[in-house]
């Protein structure tokens, strides 16, 4: 074995060291996840904290060893998200799917994977556009607990600039942006009549779905960092949780290969499906 082939081989060991370590004091594992895109995000967190040396990080975890597993493992599990982020989905949405949505008394709609919450304020802010907010109750899980704590209070993690307001206009926004929002200390917080309508919760794909019946699920930019199986298994779970002709959106980057009896039609190159049934 020469040298490259060795610094590569021990690298491995120490990323598989670094996972199983989380895993001991978290008991919650990344069976399933992509190797390829965890060792990219280990790779990236090792380069922030200790210039790359992956032994370091190794060490830097036993001490304090649960709460920095803890904020690794929500280092690994990227939570970038914006306020209608990539707009012309939204745009979709509205045009393809509220007419349906809108034959509905009552609307639940469950959003995977939503981070600090903006992609719910978004859906939110949209819904109460089309009228369709008074009815609506929308679930948004994920894993991370600090970006629940951070959804759940309606405050915005990032600034309030121009680009959200543009992005919001290419949603196909009908107001003011700034309308929805209350300004104080330079923090921007969605208004509570909105708010109240998303209810935050902890959950991890790999365990079953809600046990509801939902007419809408979003899991956007959450399962590029899945393996194949993991995925399946995912699709299937978000197939069996919607009701007859519900709607499926995932992520523009996502590439998905449907399991056999998940028959979906997609809708938009903004990756919305309907069901088949
Ligand atoms: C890149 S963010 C996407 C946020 C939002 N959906 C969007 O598109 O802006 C990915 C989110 O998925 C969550 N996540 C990763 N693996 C997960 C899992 N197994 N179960 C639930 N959430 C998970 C992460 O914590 C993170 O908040």
């Amino acid at each position: 074995m020469d040298n490259v082939q060795l610094g590569q081989e021990e690298w491995r060991e120490e990323q598989r060291e670094i996972l199983a370590f989380i895993q001991n004091e978290l008991g919650w594992s990344y069976e399933g996840y992509s190797m390829a895109s965890l060792e990219r995000q280990i790779a990236r967190v090792a380069r922030d904290l200790c210039d790359g040396d992956s032994l370091a990080l190794l060490r830097w975890l036993q001490f304090e060893p649960k709460k920095r597993s803890r904020l690794l493992r929500d280092a690994l599990t990227v939570n970038v998200t914006d306020l209608f982020r990539d707009p012309e989905f939204y745009l979709d949405l509205k045009q393809q799917c509220f007419g349906y949505l809108s034959e509905f008394p009552r609307l639940k709609i469950w959003i995977a994977g939503c981070s600090t919450g903006e992609e719910a304020f978004s859906l939110a802010i949209m819904l109460h556009e089309a009228g369709l907010l008074k009815r609506a109750e929308i679930l948004a899980t994920d894993l991370d607990f600090a970006c629940l704590r951070q959804a759940r209070s309606g405050v915005l993690s990032g600034p309030f600039a121009r680009q959200e307001a543009e992005r919001y206009r290419k949603s196909g926004g009908q107001a003011s942006l700034l309308e929805y929002f209350s300004l104080s200390y330079g923090l921007s917080k969605l208004r509570q009549e909105l708010l109240d309508h998303i209810h935050f919760a902890q959950h991890g794909l790999r365990g079953s779905a809600p046990g509801e019946q939902f007419h809408m699920v979003l899991c956007r930019n959450v399962m590029i960092y899945f393996g194949p199986s993991l995925k399946a298994k995912v699709l299937q779970g978000f197939y069996k949780s919607l009701i007859p002709r519900g709607y499926l959106c995932l992520g523009n980057k996502e590439s998905i290969e449907f399991p056999e009896g998940v028959e979906l039609r997609q809708l938009s190159r903004h990756r919305i499906y309907q069901i088949q049934r």
